[in-house]
Formats: structure tokens, C-alpha cells, sequence
């Protein structure tokens, strides 16, 4: 896979790459909050809840929700990464929870959090785990919280980088285990110029949803061919 400095295919090795990387050289690096995020949490009006940000990489979206009075835990699987983050809250003065976490094995308890924000991960999980990562998060969630997902979309071009993911695909995962609120088309700004073509999906978990496996995956196929 080719690509510019510090780019990471969805197999890659996330520890070895933040062990040795400047976190501000990553693909995904920006300082501000991503847009499509600030705005879903103001219109759910989801202030000073707690929020899980799930793969936090350099965390600057945890950072930037604690700055707005969110009570952030900040999970990622790359324990160098987790090291760095913690170092830049700590200058920054804010308090933010962190732990080494991987989605796909998660230790973190039921009920957790009111929203996750996931800017970038589930576009980087082989497409075999992604039920996993979609009964995790289900997990996690209380009782109608909220997941806001930015991931790139099949109209990007080019294979460097993460998987693109189809809108039918997107929802397919998620139809059945968590009430799909909205999708739309949208850019992922970081360090790539221009900024890659993107969807950004509001999943809402229902009061007594349950995850249904089987028919998730049916879904996702049939989608997926269409
Ligand atoms: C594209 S980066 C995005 C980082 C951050 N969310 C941001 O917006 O700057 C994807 C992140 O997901 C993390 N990651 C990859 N697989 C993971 C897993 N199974 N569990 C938790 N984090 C994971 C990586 O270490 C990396 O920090």
C-alpha cells in the first residue's frame, strides 16, 4: 500500500506506528473538532454527558470535547498511542480518562457512556470483526445513547488507506441493532489534501434493542450486491 508518511493500511500495526510516529505527521491528525461530530452533538443536545471517544489516536477529538465540558473517556488499542495522548491532556490541563482498549476484545463495562464518537475506526476493521465492533458498542451504550461513525465512502478513490464503505453497507451493519438515524456524505479533513471523500452515520441504540447477528449479516450482503 502506498500512500503518504504515516499512512496505515486497515491491517496495520497501530502500536509500532505510534511508537514511532509524531503524532501531528498521522493521516488523521487535525486539532480541531471534526465538524460533522460538533454539530450531531449540539442537535442531540448531548451536553456534559459522557462520552466515549473510541479510538482516540492523538486525541484531539477527546481533548477538544472535554475543552466543551463533555466527561471523556478516551479508549484506543496502541498503548503508545494511549501514552501520548495522556501527556498532551495532562499539558493541555484536562481531565480525560484514559485506557488501552481494543473494540474487538472490549474490557469496557455495559452501560458505559451516553455517546461514542469513532472518527476513523470502524473503516480500519477487517469486515469479518465489524459485527463485533457493531455488539460492543451496542454494549456500551446506555439505553438510547448515540454513535456518531466517520468512516470513508466508496465514492473515494483509490485503494490507500482504509476500507471504503458503501452507504447500503454502513447501514446494513447496524440495521437491527441500533435505530439508524441518519447518513450523510462528507470529507475527512486531516493531513491528505484533498480531504477524502467520507459518510457520517448517527446510530441511535434503542431502550431494549437487541443485537440479531444472522439477519445483520443478510442484510449486509444483500446490501452490499445491490
Ligand atoms: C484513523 S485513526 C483515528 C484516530 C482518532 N480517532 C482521530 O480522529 O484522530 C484510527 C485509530 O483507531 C485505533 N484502532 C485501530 N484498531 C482498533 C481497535 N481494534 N480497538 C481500538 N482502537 C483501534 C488506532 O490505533 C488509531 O488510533
Amino acid at each position: 500500500m502506498s500512500g503518504p508518511p504515516g499512512a496505515m493500511g486497515p491491517t496495520g500495526d497501530w502500536e509500532q506506528l505510534y511508537a514511532t510516529s509524531e503524532v501531528s505527521s498521522l493521516p488523521w491528525y487535525t486539532t480541531a473538532l471534526d465538524a460533522d461530530i460538533e454539530r450531531a452533538l449540539q442537535e442531540h443536545d448531548l451536553r456534559g454527558r459522557r462520552i466515549l471517544d473510541l479510538g482516540t489516536g492523538p486525541a484531539t477529538q477527546a481533548m477538544n470535547l472535554a475543552k466543551r465540558g463533555f466527561d471523556v473517556l478516551a479508549t484506543d488499542i496502541s498503548p503508545s498511542a494511549i501514552k501520548k495522548a495522556k501527556a498532551s491532556a495532562k499539558s493541555a490541563g484536562l481531565s480525560i480518562e484514559f485506557r488501552v482498549d481494543n473494540v474487538l476484545a472490549s474490557k469496557l463495562a455495559p452501560n458505559l457512556v451516553d455517546a461514542i464518537v469513532d472518527r476513523g475506526v470502524f473503516h480500519v476493521l477487517p469486515e469479518d470483526k465489524r459485527p463485533v465492533y457493531v455488539r460492543t458498542v451496542h454494549r456500551v451504550l446506555r439505553p438510547n445513547g448515540w454513535l456518531f461513525l466517520k468512516c470513508f465512502s466508496d465514492k473515494e478513490p483509490g485503494t490507500w488507506g482504509p476500507h471504503r464503505i458503501a452507504e447500503t453497507e454502513l447501514r446494513g451493519y447496524f440495521r437491527g441493532t441500533f435505530e439508524v438515524r441518519s447518513v450523510v456524505e462528507t470529507v475527512f479533513y486531516g493531513n491528505v489534501k484533498p480531504p477524502p471523500k467520507a459518510l457520517f452515520a448517527t446510530f441511535q441504540r434503542g431502550e431494549s434493542v437487541r443485537p440479531t447477528r444472522p439477519t445483520q449479516n443478510r442484510e449486509r450482503k444483500r446490501s452490499t450486491r445491490s
